[in-house]
């Protein structure tokens, strides 16, 4: 489609996902075995748009080197570079140029969502609105973006309000025509020194241009912190399609929706799905439990390991039962004989464990 643009935003320190973000981006950090920066490509991708424009940060050669210029999706990749996360509103202005006068949709490259933008593309499109803003109800809106709306129109927007007047968190997908790029220099930073999209829209909304909503029902999760990205994690797995590309011994037994990708091999273990076990990862006399995704080039020995993420090239040996986990890249866990009998750590600054 070449009526409308995306941005995707791909910037950020990840602070609170540290000490996984210490070294990598948070939207290369996988879900179900697929950095979630890919998912949303693939989402902009299926509402037919070819034109994608990602805004980097301090990560950006390392999300330049995972996304390249995009032929993998068929979609073309521009970058933009942000000098500082100055906020969401100042990527937009720093995006001008690139967008010009076509309607884009701006997309957080740490979001997931349920079920794709295609309908709400379509629907802006045929629409005359100047902004059209994706909300869901959520539990504790205080920590999100909060719209009110009046007669189906939005009112008023407040960025992480203390005492929120709805329940409609903004979800971190945003339509928008030319106007915005008005709105975005009109503004002021806020108390946290950024240059909030929500004051944006807010000008949007008090100049008398039209902003509406979009109520998403089905899941979505800002994969901002450990226990989203586990979250996000284990709603993505439920959606697999079960597949074999490895190889399993007659000794295993999978049950559920399991995913064995290509090269894996897994000896005398029990995989209860829903699970993902990586490209040319092995998994010998073990158990690996459900909402569970061992990415690439793991080994998982005598072990037994449920609801986790286990990043690339890890070795597990000898763990009788590691559950409700985030573990890093080359992280090696095992039991030691030696003496003195002792944990025996070598730990990256931030992290957190929890013994027994
Ligand atoms: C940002 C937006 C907020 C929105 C949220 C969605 O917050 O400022 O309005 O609700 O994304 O994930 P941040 O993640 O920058 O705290």
């Amino acid at each position: 489609m070449s009526g409308i643009k995306a941005l995707i935003l791909s910037g950020g320190k990840g602070t609170r996902l540290y000490p996984l973000t210490f070294t990598s981006a948070k939207q290369l950090l996988p879900i179900a075995n697929k950095p979630v920066l890919f998912r949303v490509i693939e989402t902009v991708r299926d509402a037919g748009i070819t034109d994608v424009g990602i805004v980097v940060g301090d990560t950006a050669p390392e999300v330049m080197a995972a996304v390249g210029d995009g032929s993998r999706w068929g979609v073309r990749v521009t970058y933009i570079r942000q000098e500082a996360p100055l906020g969401l509103a100042h990527a937009v202005k720093i995006s001008r140029d690139y967008l010009g006068q076509t309607p884009f949709v701006m997309f957080l490259g740490d979001n997931v969502i349920q079920g794709g933008i295609r309908h709400l593309v379509r629907m802006f499109l045929e629409s005359e609105y100047d902004a059209q803003i994706v909300l869901k109800e959520v539990p504790d809106p205080q920590h999100y973006g909060v719209a009110e709306l009046e007669n189906g129109r939005i009112v008023r927007l407040v960025e992480k309000p203390r005492e929120p007047r709805s329940n409609l968190a903004l979800v971190g997908i945003y339509l928008f025509r030319p106007p915005i790029f008005e709105a975005v220099e009109a503004i002021r930073p806020s108390w946290r020194g950024e240059l909030e999209i929500t004051d944006a829209i807010q000008y949007l909304v008090e100049k008398g241009y039209k902003v509406y909503p979009y109520i998403h029902t089905g899941w979505w999760i800002d994969t901002g912190k450990p226990i989203d990205l586990l979250a996000a994690n284990s709603l993505v797995l439920e959606e697999l399609e079960p597949r074999v590309e490895g190889y399993v011994d007659r000794d295993s037994a999978l049950e559920g929706k399991v995913v064995i990708e290509r090269g894996a091999e897994i000896i005398n273990s029990r995989i209860r799905g829903p699970a993902i076990i990586g490209e040319h990862t092995r998994i010998i006399n073990s158990y690996i439990g459900p909402f569970t995704s061992i990415y690439h080039h793991c080994e998982i020995i005598n072990s037994e390991i449920e609801h986790s993420i286990v990043l690339e090239h890890c070795r597990i040996e000898d763990i009788p039962r590691i559950a409700d986990s985030l573990i890093g890249r080359r992280v090696v866990i095992t039991h030691s004989p030696m003496k003195p009998r002792a944990y025996k750590f070598t730990l990256g600054d931030y992290s957190q464990v929890g013994i027994l």
